[in-house]
């Protein structure tokens, strides 16, 4: 069986990771959205068990898709795991440059090698840290996070 890791922080999961997770899903037989971060540690908007939990929720229709979460090296999760794939979205040559050098060391680290998959030109601005900003002063992001997520960030920000 074929599986794959899409790693991130998710804080919170947008639309554009969405895409990300369930086109990557119809080219492994299994995808584990990893949350990363520290658990104990409340260093973003959402905890880390909120943003499993929104992302729970948000694909609760996808059967080959599960949710974790990490607080340690990337590379120390996969190799428990036996997994050699991660996937990304790449928006553009800006996350190129800072995608890069992360996976060119957690190759040589473990070997696990990384896929990436060109975002979908919808969600190419779209950002956790824009999307929290535009919401922060009361801005639409409707589209651009699942809904559930507009409303987790308005009771947030309210
Ligand atoms: O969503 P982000 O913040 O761009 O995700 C970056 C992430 C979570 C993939 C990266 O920070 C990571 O892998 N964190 C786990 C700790 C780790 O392995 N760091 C070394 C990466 S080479």
């Amino acid at each position: 069986m074929t599986t794959a890791v899409c790693p991130g922080s998710f804080d919170p999961v947008t639309n554009g990771h969405v895409d990300i997770f369930t086109r990557a899903a119809r080219h492994f037989d299994e995808v584990v959205v990893l949350v990363t971060g520290n658990p104990t540690k409340s260093s973003g908007l959402f905890s880390v068990e909120e943003r499993v939990a929104l992302i729970e929720r948000v694909l609760a229709g996808a059967p080959n898709i599960r949710v974790d979460f990490w607080g340690g090296l990337l590379v120390d999760y996969t190799s428990k795991h036996n997994i050699t794939a991660l996937v990304k979205g790449l928006r553009s040559s800006l996350d190129y440059e800072y995608e890069l050098p992360m996976a060119q060391m957690n190759r040589r680290l473990s070997g696990v090698d990384t896929y990436f998959l060109l975002t979908d030109e919808k969600y190419g601005f779209t950002s956790s840290s824009l999307c929290k900003e535009v919401a922060k002063y009361g801005g639409d992001v409707t589209g651009l996070v699942p809904d559930i997520v507009v409303e987790a960030m308005k009771a947030k920000f309210r």
